[in-house]
């Protein structure tokens, strides 16, 4: 076998630390992975004040103390703690990036309570991405490979392109950027340009700057040895239009080439009917009736009244633009015409969770709602549903609809990104979910009601389930592809 790779993974978020979406499972499994396909990785995420020091055995690196780390003309200091993540067979070390002014916070990019983004932002992912690179030169430690993933982490590949170009410890890194959104950008007033620190011949918009403004989600694409993302048919859409591409489809066209698109994988660790704990009963394809034990816990939880007959619909979401619930909105009085019952759990736009909370009101016997972010009550919604619904605008792949078909759960999906790649839509006892293509609300209610049809169908609906079941979706093949990407860059 060739010489296992030393490899860091940045990231704003990992499971269990810190978590607002699907990079934080993505951050933590896929590094799980990579470790176990035999590779040495360790990760560096930024130290929140939330993130318990007692609970995850944190400790504080005695020669990573006080590291003065530039942002703008002061020194900030750095310290690093140090934990791990692990599955049954390996540990990966995690390192905690630590600065009070920046990263002593209740939120991870915006105030919990105002649900405003941090105003410094761009200071805090400065530092934090600079902040890496001097905690990797202290440390001695020297990868093959920095793995970035999101803006966040953005400015890792220009920095080690530039201000640390000529520096020996990083000429023969590669850098590796993942993008699991084309949306979130960082993109921050020009001025943010000199905190960085970033030669200023790169602030020109065939460099760094988009629209007059900073861009580290452009810094990235612009300087990254290799880009992925997490799905196939998203890596088309972002170079194809403008909307996908977020303004950035010209400089991702351009780098088609260096631009792969590689899907999630699930962490069957944590999302397994057959060994969640946070189910209310355990179950698996060859268990499959015990599903419904589930499903009476949860329309409880939303008091609703159980019925055999009704199919439970679940969704659990980020509540944005991207994830689709305008449809669902627009489309609820209508599905609140088919028989059955709906519950969703989301945390995000005030606007669309009062719109929700209003329809409850209306549907007190049909619908359940829950907003906030609650990973317990996200297993149950997973295991205690028949369908999960996601109809988003655009989704780079989507981590919910997979497991889903692991639960049991029929996706019930708009036919984008990464959705589009994982579901088959079931026809003649073959496939996995029901798909629609145009982003309409007619056509969602008339893709529940085929569902509904199929439901009605118990010998056709077990099928589907069972199908859904039975799909791989671990991430032993994805992270095969990494790792064949990260040899290809080093040539080795
Ligand atoms: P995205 O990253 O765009 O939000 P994904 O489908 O990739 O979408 O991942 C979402 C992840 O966040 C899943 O693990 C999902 O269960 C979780 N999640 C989203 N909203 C909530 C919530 N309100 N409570 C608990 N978990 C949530
Ligand atoms: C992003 C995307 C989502 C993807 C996740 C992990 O948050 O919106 O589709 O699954 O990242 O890559």
């Amino acid at each position: 076998m060739s010489k296992p790779l030393n490899i860091l993974f940045v990231s704003s978020e990992v499971d269990p630390f810190a978590k607002t979406g699907g990079l934080a499972d993505v951050s933590s499994s896929l590094p799980k992975a990579i470790k176990e396909s035999g590779h040495e990785i360790r990760i560096m995420m930024p130290r929140y004040r939330f993130i318990s020091e007692r609970k995850f055995k944190l400790h504080d690196i005695i020669r990573l103390k006080d590291i003065p780390i530039p942002v703008g003309e002061a020194a900030e200091l750095g310290n690093v703690k140090s934990s791990f993540i692990s599955n049954l067979k390996d540990k990966v070390q995690v390192y905690f990036l630590d600065n009070a002014k920046y990263f002593g916070r209740d939120g991870v990019y915006q105030s919990p309570a105002s649900k405003k983004d941090y105003q410094d932002n761009d200071e805090r992912f400065i530092f934090f991405c600079r902040g890496v690179l001097e905690t990797l030169k202290r440390l001695g430690w020297q990868p093959d490979i920095i793995h970035c993933n999101d803006w966040q982490a953005g400015l890792i590949p220009g920095y080690v392109k530039t201000v640390y170009g000529d520096d020996a410890f990083f000429k023969s890194i590669k850098t590796v950027f993942t993008i699991h959104n084309m949306a979130y950008q960082g993109a921050f007033p020009g001025d943010s340009f000199q905190k960085s620190g970033l030669p200023k011949e790169i602030f020109v918009p065939e460099g760094v700057e988009a629209y007059g403004k900073f861009n580290f989600l452009k810094t990235a694409l612009y300087f990254a040895d290799a880009i992925t993302t997490v799905s196939k048919k998203y890596a088309e859409e972002i170079c194809a239009s403008d909307e996908m591409g977020a303004g950035l489809n010209g400089l991702l066209a351009h780098r088609k080439k260096d631009l792969h698109g590689i899907l999630n994988g699930i962490d069957y660790h944590i999302w397994n009917p057959l060994t969640d704990e946070l189910i209310y009963r355990k179950y698996d394809v060859k268990s499959i009736e015990a599903k419904i034990d589930n499903k009476k816990a949860l329309v409880k939880r939303f008091n609703l009244e159980y019925n055999d007959t009704i199919p439970l619909v679940g969704a659990i979401s980020r509540l944005v633009d991207q994830k689709g619930f305008d449809l669902v909105l627009e489309a609820m009085d209508d599905l609140m015409k088919l028989d059955l019952q709906f519950v969703l759990l989301g945390a995000g736009d005030h606007k669309i969770e009062k719109k929700f909370e209003s329809y409850q009101k209306k549907y007190p016997s049909k619908m359940g709602v829950f907003f906030g972010f609650d990973d317990e009550l996200a297993h149950l919604i997973e295991a205690g549903s028949d369908m999960f619904l996601m109809p988003s605008r655009y989704e780079p792949c989507g981590l919910n609809q997979m497991y889903s078909m692991r639960y049991g759960t029929v996706p019930v999906v708009r036919a984008t990104g990464g959705l589009d790649d994982t579901v088959e839509d079931y026809a003649g006892g073959k496939g996995t979910g029901v798909k629609f293509e145009k982003y309409d609300p007619k056509e969602l209610v008339k893709a529940v009601h085929r569902a509904m049809k199929i439901y009605h169908q118990p010998d056709e609906w077990k099928k589907l389930m069972r199908n859904g079941m039975a799909k791989d979706f671990s991430w032993e093949h994805s992270a095969r592809q990494y790792a064949a990407l990260y040899r290809e860059l080093l040539k080795q």
